[in-house]
């Protein structure tokens, strides 16, 4: 089943008020890992793309501010109750993850927990935040993909059925994604179901000539 905005917004209005009971404990250490990797610093300015309940803010070390962007109302509703953070300056808004309305090169960082699987084109929203950041900018992704190059076992296929319609995908291919867009991989290391998910930091790169 392909992903779509508008069954998106559906299905995260449902999970809203059980997300964070049902799954916080479970993302936990991936998250923190993603967001240890990122290393923010005090002045920087961070992009929270899809950034759902909020579940990252907690993370923010003082001085950061920044913006979370989500398509589903319910979500960041629940992600307003979670401000203010200390020592932080966060705004909240609703928006498209595949057309941030943003200018380019805002930001210091981008935050891609999760969004990847769940968009209905990962490129686009991959090359939106790339768009969004300063030259040199970073992007820290913790997500679930299919190991590049290989193709989904009938298994993975079958559970893909039900997890589609729970909002995420199981077999998207991070290089696939990656693919032609101007970044490089920095950091990428197995996260939690053993690796299943990932956590993986990029760098901006300038575009190849020709490109864009
Ligand atoms: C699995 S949740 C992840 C939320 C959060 N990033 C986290 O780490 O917990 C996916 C989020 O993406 C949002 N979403 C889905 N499609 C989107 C789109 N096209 N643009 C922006 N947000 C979207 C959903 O509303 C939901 O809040």
């Amino acid at each position: 089943m392909q992903m779509n905005n508008q069954r998106n917004r559906f299905v995260y209005r449902l999970w809203a008020p059980v997300y964070d009971v049902v799954l916080e404990r479970f993302f936990r250490g991936g998250r923190s890992r993603s967001m240890e990797r990122l290393a923010l610093k005090a002045g920087e300015r961070v992009c929270f793309v899809g950034v759902g309940t909020g579940a990252d803010l907690l993370y923010l070390p003082k001085g950061v501010n920044g913006i979370g962007v989500d398509l589903s109302e319910a979500m960041l509703a629940r992600a307003e109750k979670k401000l203010p953070i200390a020592g932080c300056d966060i705004e909240l808004r609703i928006g498209d993850a595949q057309a941030l309305p943003f200018d380019d090169g805002g930001f210091d960082a981008v935050i891609l927990n999760l969004i990847l699987s769940v968009v209905p084109d990962p490129a686009r929203c991959m090359s939106e935040a790339i768009r969004v950041l300063r030259p040199g900018g970073r992007i820290v992704i913790f997500d679930k993909f299919l190991p590049d190059g290989t193709e989904p076992t009938w298994g993975r296929r079958l559970s893909n059925l039900v997890s589609t319609r729970l909002g995420t995908d199981l077999n998207r291919r991070l290089g696939d994604i990656l693919c032609g867009l101007p970044c490089e991989v920095v950091h990428d290391e197995p996260s939690i179901l053993w690796g299943m998910y990932r956590v993986v930091l990029l760098r901006q790169a300038p575009w190849q000539v020709g490109h864009r």
